[in-house]
């Protein structure tokens, strides 16, 4: 990228640094001293309240103006800072957006990790071994090593969906999926935002008995979010690779793939499929690399993050589409956001059962001893109704799906 070993030098300790930078001024709650101060402050009083030296604030304030995550303005001679918009909104904790938990646990967790890239790369496989000590032949136990590791872990993850929740929610129009299954929802953080996005939809979360029961003890879940699929007093401690799934409508499946093999992925998805009801689908939500696995740079660098953390990587559509294929799953539409998170759709068929209309008991497609499906022509035409169906009938190539 840069011509001339200079620029080189430089960009390599900058992209080093910067984090740190970043890491510091949130673990010393300069955002949010700052965000709760009436006006901007001088570096001596920001010093004061934290408790930290007056020489590191302000070398740590001033780098803060340059990566514009604080302004600086000169009033009698002296600097007084204050957040800027970025900051406000993703460093302050009070903020609703405050990427805050993520931060702390890319610090102290994924960052040792990425200390051992070299090594990943010649071993091929994630560094917890490495980095903390602790084999990985069980992924989640690695990467839940103590409780207080595992709760830092899901609020992290929680962070992101109040910014990208809504947009790979609302890639396609859920509306017609009532029950929906969060396969590995964690903290129920996406849940949330699905039940509000699409209020008539329950959500049961799937997860590990171990999150669940910390998901119970830190988080709290709305009413419509059932931990089971049955009721909110049930615990949920189930294993998405061995036990059964609740029926369900519809699967999401967030960032779930990218932490497995491709022979994992399709053991899961082809459970997934077995338990989805017909007409249901999957949601599959994960970063998508570009066709030819050549960027974009953010889906690339969290490949690389799945390398040295995980089982896994990140894929491009045909990856998915072939995946999804193979576990059953047809009609796949992959869709870009322009955020950090996309969504894919996939459709199980209905096979030899025919389904409900919407308003009766008379099936709209049934399998005929021919073999193919045919649409019931006392139905109401597929598009016009609100149906898990919508859009698979919109293909005349698909109209015999036998
Ligand atoms: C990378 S996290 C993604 C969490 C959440 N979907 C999100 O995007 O924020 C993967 C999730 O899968 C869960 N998980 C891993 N292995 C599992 C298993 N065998 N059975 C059930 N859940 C599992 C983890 O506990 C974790 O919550």
């Amino acid at each position: 990228i840069h011509d001339g070993r200079g620029a080189e030098t430089q960009a390599e300790g900058e992209a080093g640094s910067m984090p740190g930078v970043l890491f510091a001024a949130c673990e010393l709650g300069v955002f949010d001293l700052l965000a709760e101060a009436p006006e901007p402050l001088g570096a001596a009083a920001v010093a004061a309240r934290l408790g930290t030296s007056s020489h590191g604030t302000e070398l740590l304030l001033d780098t803060c103006v340059s990566l514009k995550l604080l302004q600086v303005e000169t009033k009698t001679g002296k600097a007084l800072y204050q957040n800027t918009e970025l900051s406000s909104t993703y460093l302050v904790r009070a903020s609703p957006k405050c990427q805050g938990n993520m931060l702390r646990y890319l610090a102290r967790t994924t960052y040792l990790c990425w200390g051992h890239l070299t090594q990943a790369v010649r071993d091929g496989r994630n560094q917890y071994l490495e980095a903390f000590g602790v084999p990985s032949d069980q992924l989640f136990s690695a990467i839940y090593r103590s409780e207080d590791e595992r709760l830092q872990f899901m609020r992290g993850l929680q962070d992101v969906w109040s910014v990208s929740g809504r947009p790979v929610l609302g890639a396609f129009d859920l509306s017609p999926f009532p029950l929906i299954c969060d396969v590995g929802g964690c903290s129920g953080a996406l849940a949330k935002e699905c039940t509000s996005l699409y209020p008539a939809c329950r959500v049961a979360v799937f997860d590990t008995p171990e999150v669940v029961q910390t998901a119970e003890k830190h988080f709290s879940f709305p009413e419509a979010i059932e931990k089971d699929g049955k009721s909110p007093r049930t615990p949920f401690r189930r294993d998405f690779f061995k036990d059964p799934l609740p029926e369900a409508d519809l699967y999401i499946l967030a960032r779930v793939l990218h932490d497995w093999t491709d022979e994992r992925c399709s053991r899961l998805l082809a459970r997934i499929h077995g338990a989805c009801k017909p007409g249901g689908g999957v949601l599959v939500i994960e970063s998508l690399l570009a066709a030819d696995g050549r960027g974009p740079l953010t889906a690339q660098l969290y490949s690389l993050n799945m390398l040295v953390q995980t089982e896994g990587r990140e894929r491009t559509p045909a990856q998915y589409r072939a995946l999804l294929a193979a576990a059953g799953f047809r009609h796949v539409q992959c869709r870009r956001t322009g955020g950090l998170y996309d969504a894919i759709l996939a459709m199980r068929y209905f096979l030899g059962f025919g389904v409900r209309s919407a308003g009766g008991d008379e099936p709209c497609l049934q399998t005929r001893p021919d073999g193919f499906l045919h649409q019931n022509l006392a139905c109401p035409p597929m598009k016009a109704r609100s149906s898990p169906l919508h859009g698979i009938w919109s293909s005349p190539k698909e109209r015999h799906l036998g």
